[in-house]
């Protein structure tokens, strides 16, 4: 379980996060939607114990973010926006390198290595150099990577970006079982069809701050919307922007 209360970080005079809680439940995956620049990164970024926050309090599985970051990495698998690997390393090398630091015993690794490469369909890629793979198959190799150690929580920053419709829906599958073990799966994405198949719960954060929360057909009902990309632009004030972008654009045309 991930609990969040009164999450505050600011980088300098920018507060990219602006007092947010949330919980994630075992067994629950909870998708964070918002805008560009709204904070999502960031508070995924703490989740996972990879920024301290400015204020608040986060607890991964009862572990405190602030007090024990290790603690809360050793348990918890994330994979960035932006896939960040050693591109002078084969994928091969990344699991062995990656399986040795966390500790994964060889067979354990192996097991996995061989379940989630033949998922992902990479096998032909094992021993090239990342750097000269294509954008979805570094996202392969980073989700991969986050995985291996069979992480008890999952943070997820707009992880189905790249991936083609096969590798999605096995990704989405992987994401069903992973729940069904009782994990925690935080999830951010852009697609509000996404958001709809996969997540249990959403949160709607806009400006560093949660404006809704709950089930998508629940935010429908409270934004009296009948699509969620619909009950997105209204909650973030986009509605009467775009639809006025969008005429100014047909009369210029
Ligand atoms: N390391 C940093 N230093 C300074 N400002 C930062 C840093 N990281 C994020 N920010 C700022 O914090 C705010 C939130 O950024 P964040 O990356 O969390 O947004 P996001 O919701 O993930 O956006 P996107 O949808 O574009 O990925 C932005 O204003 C951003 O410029
Ligand atoms: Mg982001």
């Amino acid at each position: 379980m991930i609990h969040v209360e009164d999450l505050v970080k600011k980088f300098g005079s920018t507060v990219a996060v602006n007092g947010i809680s949330f919980t994630v439940h075992d067994r629950e995956i909870y998708g964070l939607l918002g805008p560009n620049g709204s904070g999502k990164s960031t508070t995924m970024k703490i989740l996972a114990g990879i920024l301290t926050p400015t204020s608040g309090r986060v607890t991964v599985n009862g572990i405190d973010v602030s007090e024990d970051p290790i603690g809360v990495k050793r348990i918890t698998g994330y994979v960035p926006e932006t896939p960040v690997l050693y591109e002078s390393l084969t994928p091969v090398e990344l699991f062995n390198f990656v399986g040795s630091v966390r500790g994964i015993p060889r067979d354990v690794l192996q097991e996995r290595v061989d379940k989630l490469v033949k998922a992902f369909g990479i096998e032909s890629y094992l021993g090239e150099m990342i750097g000269s793979l294509s954008f979805g198959t570094k996202q392969k190799v980073s989700l991969i990577t986050a995985l291996l150690h069979d992480p008890e929580v999952l943070i997820l920053d707009e992880s189905m970006n790249g991936l083609d419709p096969k590798s999605a829906r096995i990704l989405r599958e992987l994401l069903l079982q992973f729940k069904e073990e009782g994990k925690s799966i935080v999830f951010s994405t852009h697609v509000m069809a996404i958001a709809e198949t996969i997540c249990d719960r959403v949160g709607v954060i806009y400006r560093g701050e949660i404006v809704a929360e709950g089930t998508v057909e629940e935010l429908k009902r409270f934004a009296h919307e009948e699509s969620l990309e619909d009950v997105f632009l209204k909650l973030t004030e986009s509605q009467e922007e775009v639809a006025s972008i969008i005429n100014a654009l047909r009369e210029s045309l």
